[in-house]
């Protein structure tokens, strides 16, 4: 293995080296982080020269952090924690209280680091994850800089794991990327999209590239269009101060769900390289035309929940979740058409689709595929024929099934939709997991595949800023525009219908 870890092969445990937390109070940590740490350890991932150093505000100790984590371990790590498998990690994790803008805090941050290093064995290989708001992102890289904590001198490796939103429009993801950059080399920076955690989306590639029959019918001679739905029954939870300056456009489109679109589009790399993968991806950015404003008005759909009943359940309108202000323009749900511009998807629309409060929890992408060239079976009941559709569902239920035309047994023909399903739980023993383990691996490891790239993140805004900027020139006036529980605005299907065609619905 080289020292930086480029040539790390997966399966084998990560190399030394610290994790040092930011926010290590905050609920990432006790919710994502440890629990993905602690299933590493079990699945014997994670160096034996480990150790996890906290950074935080909160008035703890290293003695009372730890009591707290262990707390909370018992809460978060469903199979019963592993009380000697635990109390390794309690050999390892420190806490330094500061303040992310002070430099003496930093001081004492690499004084435990050193010590940490003799303790441990962990050779100065550091992961930062800042586990804090984005307005923090810059002030602590840089300094990181200038404590001398990101420099990778003498074969050791530095990187910093940073979580979405990067920015809230192309501007500011410019700067935050620029800001960044006077620090670390774009090849420390792993920047977190948490749907690449996922089982199911890493499973595109494999999908597509890890079979010979798909690839030669992916695209527009076969394809007629492509939806993706990512469709939440939650509202806005404790989140509106964030949200209500969000909204769904920026909050799951130019991350989650370009993520989707970009792994069903690409074309296939030429290795499984970081660069070469994410070049792929960046490709299908760069081939969607940023739309003009008569597009955004006629393609690009927006709404807002109002009040609803589940049952016997009330659902409050997003107007009256706490923190949302009560004449809120904010949209909860977009359903947009996008076009990519490139040889193998030019005039197969991608519909997409996200939500808050929606009537069902589904994320998938459906392919849906041209109908049959002519009907063969005339004078019989046939009538029509269905098309064929490949669903790859995200989750909950995480699967794929190809639905197609079967005769209805009996002496008539006639044809019958049927489904061939694969559902990952009836296949694989499912490892507990958090969605991080993966990631956090992976970046120990220095793979950068399943991380975003500054140019992919960009790319991503450039498509949807021309969205927002006509979008706040005009605000909505039909807000609110859908009924908790339901499938959005009438608009949402319009966007379809006009051209023939409408959601797939669960079941189809
Ligand atoms: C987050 C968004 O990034 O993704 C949330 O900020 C959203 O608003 C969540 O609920 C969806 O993630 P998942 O994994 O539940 O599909």
């Amino acid at each position: 293995m080289s020292h930086n870890g480029q040539n790390h092969t997966q399966g084998q445990p990560a190399g030394p080296c610290v994790m040092v937390i930011f926010g290590a109070s905050g609920d990432l940590t006790k919710r994502k982080l440890l629990p993905a740490l602690y299933n590493l350890a079990k699945a014997r991932l994670l160096p034996a020269e480990f150790a996890i150093v906290g950074f935080a505000f909160d008035d703890l100790t290293p003695e009372s952090f730890r009591q707290r984590l262990s707390d909370d371990m018992k809460t978060f790590v469903a199979a019963g924690l592993d009380e000697p498998l635990w109390a390794w990690f309690l050999e390892r994790i420190y806490y330094v209280r500061g303040n992310f803008q002070d430099p003496e805090a930093y001081q004492r941050l690499k004084e435990q680091l050193e010590q940490a290093d003799k303790g441990h064995g962990t050779a100065g290989n550091r992961l930062f994850y800042l586990a804090v708001a984005p307005r923090f992102f810059s002030e602590i890289v840089q300094q990181l800089g200038s404590t001398g904590l990101a420099s990778q001198e003498e074969g050791l490796w530095r990187r910093v794991i940073i979580e979405k939103p990067f920015g809230r429009d192309l501007d500011s993801a410019v700067k935050l990327n620029a800001e960044i950059k006077t620090v670390l080399d774009e090849s420390q920076i792993y920047r977190i999209d948490h749907y690449l955690g996922k089982e199911t989306v890493q499973n595109i590639m494999v999908f597509r590239f890890g079979n010979s029959i798909f690839e030669p019918i992916w695209n527009r001679h076969f394809i007629d269009h492509v939806q993706i739905t990512a469709a939440e029954t939650v509202g806005v939870e404790h989140r509106g101060g964030y949200y209500d300056h969000a909204g769904a456009l920026r909050d799951m489109v130019p991350n989650h769900l370009f993520q989707l679109v970009t792994l069903t589009a690409m074309e296939p790399p030429v290795s499984f390289a970081a660069d070469a993968v994410r070049q792929k991806q960046v490709d299908v950015l760069h081939a969607v035309q940023p739309p003009a404003p008569e597009d955004v008005l006629k393609n690009m759909v927006r709404g807002q929940y109002a009040a609803g009943s589940k049952g016997s359940e009330r659902l409050a309108a997003y107007r009256a979740e706490p923190d949302v202000a009560p004449d809120s323009q904010t949209e909860t749900l977009v359903a947009l058409k996008l076009s990519i511009d490139n040889w193998r998807w030019a005039d197969v629309p991608f519909y997409l689709r996200t939500g808050k409060r929606m009537a069902t929890r589904l994320t998938e992408i459906t392919i849906q595929f041209r109908r049959a060239p002519f009907i063969l079976f005339q004078n019989t009941p046939v009538k029509g024929l269905e098309t064929n559709r490949l669903v790859m569902r995200i989750q909950p239920e995480e699967g794929i099934s190809l639905r197609f035309g079967a005769k209805i047994p009996g002496p008539i023909m006639n044809i019958g939709l049927v489904n061939m399903d694969f559902d990952y739980v009836r296949y694989f023993d499912s490892a507990p997991s958090t969605g991080y383990e993966r990631l956090l691996y992976d970046c120990m490891i220095g793979d950068a595949t399943l991380f975003q790239r500054a140019d992919m993140v960009e790319a991503g805004w450039r498509v949807i800023q021309p969205v927002l900027d006509v979008w706040k020139a005009l605000p909505p006036r039909n807000f609110p525009n859908y009924a908790a529980n339901s499938w959005g605005p009438p608009e949402a299907d319009e966007l379809l219908a006009r051209d023939g065609r409408e959601w797939a619905q669960e079941g189809d």
